[in-house]
């Protein structure tokens, strides 16, 4: 369906729960704050409000967290969402620790993209950046993505922790068939607003390493990511630029917390209360119509940086990226 603003919304990413096995500086480095078991929609409860978003015009669906895969039987709801005859697309967002143990599951069930966290290649820095040790072995857990035959990418956060290395990760792209992107931070959990790591200054230091880096032919217009590739790549580079270079005029997504709030935009507080609707014992019709009028009022443009009525800080293992 389209929103006021004439975008077409067709993309709904699904928190599944707020917890997650690692503790990033800039989310959350003391953990996530308890939710009530009760209060986390059940699986059945998210498989429908995917059907009744898939009725509007939704066709991908990606599960995030705080981490999916710390809660339990993840692959049950992928094998859910996979039979809605209107999903062509599930992907999962996740920061990889559990992704070895799950993924063929995951495949089986019918995942078929993923994005994977990946802020450093360095053990020791890793510790420092997420506050745990257990780094996965990042190029055997690419090989097995890319030879499980889904799409995969790589998101790193743009940190002055991980500056030195920006090239090393992108470089990544050259071995494998994979989209390495990354991420300007946002003022959202711990996040800061940082004018020294930008889109701009990581396509410089890629630029000194590939010389002929430029943008990609084919771009995915409706995702926040600019694509470049280069001769020497096998795969893509991307640059998610929400700070620097907005793309909400494009954008074609809403959000689902854990909670079961629907959130229009990332970086408001406003969202509908469809948990309440559904445990009130409302009608497909009328979660429908709770859908349709959220999804129409979504805003134009983000407010990060801006002071608004709304500028509750939102948590990013809620809102789920
Ligand atoms: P694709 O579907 O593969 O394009 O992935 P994605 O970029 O939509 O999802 P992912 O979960 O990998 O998110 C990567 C980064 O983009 C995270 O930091 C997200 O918070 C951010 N992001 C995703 N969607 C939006 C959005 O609508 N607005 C803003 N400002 N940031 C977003
Ligand atoms: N700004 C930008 N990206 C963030 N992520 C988490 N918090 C922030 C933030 N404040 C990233 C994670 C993950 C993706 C879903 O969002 O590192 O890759
Ligand atoms: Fe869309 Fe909001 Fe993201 Fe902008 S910040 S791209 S309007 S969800």
């Amino acid at each position: 369906m389209t929103d006021q603003f004439g975008r077409n919304i067709k993309y709904l990413r699904v928190s599944i729960t707020d917890r997650c096995n690692l503790k990033c500086f800039y989310c959350m480095p003391h953990g996530a704050p308890a939710v009530q078991h009760r209060d986390i929609l059940r699986y059945e409860e998210i498989a429908r409000i995917v059907r009744i978003a898939a009725s509007l015009g939704i066709t991908k669906v990606r599960i995030t967290g705080g981490e999916p895969l710390v809660r339990k039987d993840c692959v049950q709801l992928i094998k859910m969402i996979r039979e809605i005859p209107e999903i062509d697309t599930i992907a999962m967002t996740t920061n990889g620790i559990l992704l070895p143990e799950y993924l063929s599951e995951l495949v089986q069930a019918g995942l078929n993209a993923v994005n994977i966290s990946l802020d450093t290649l360095q053990r020791q820095r890793f510790r420092a950046i997420t506050g745990c040790d257990g780094m996965p072995d990042w190029k055997a857990l690419l090989r097995c993505c890319v030879q499980a035959g889904i799409t995969t990418k790589t998101n790193t956060v743009l940190l002055a922790e991980n500056r030195e290395e920006w090239a090393e990760i992108a470089a990544l792209a050259q071995e494998f068939p994979i989209c390495v992107r990354f991420i300007e931070q946002m003022p959202l959990g711990q996040g800061i607003m940082d004018e020294q790591h930008t889109a701009q200054a990581v396509l410089e230091q890629l630029r000194g390493r590939w010389s002929d880096l430029r943008p990609a032919k084919t771009q995915d217009c409706s995702a926040p990511a600019r694509y470049y590739t280069s001769g020497k790549l096998m795969g893509a580079v991307g640059v998610i630029a929400p700070m620097t270079h907005r793309f909400c005029r494009s954008c074609d997504r809403v959000r689902l917390t854990s909670t079961g709030q629907l959130k229009p935009c990332l970086s408001y507080a406003t969202h509908v209360d469809v948990r309440a609707r559904l445990r009130g014992g409302a009608s497909d019709e009328e979660i429908q119509e709770l859908l349709r009028q959220s999804i129409y009022q979504k805003p134009a443009n983000h407010c990060f940086g801006m002071q608004t009525d709304d500028a509750e800080r939102q948590t990013m293992n809620r809102i789920g990226g």
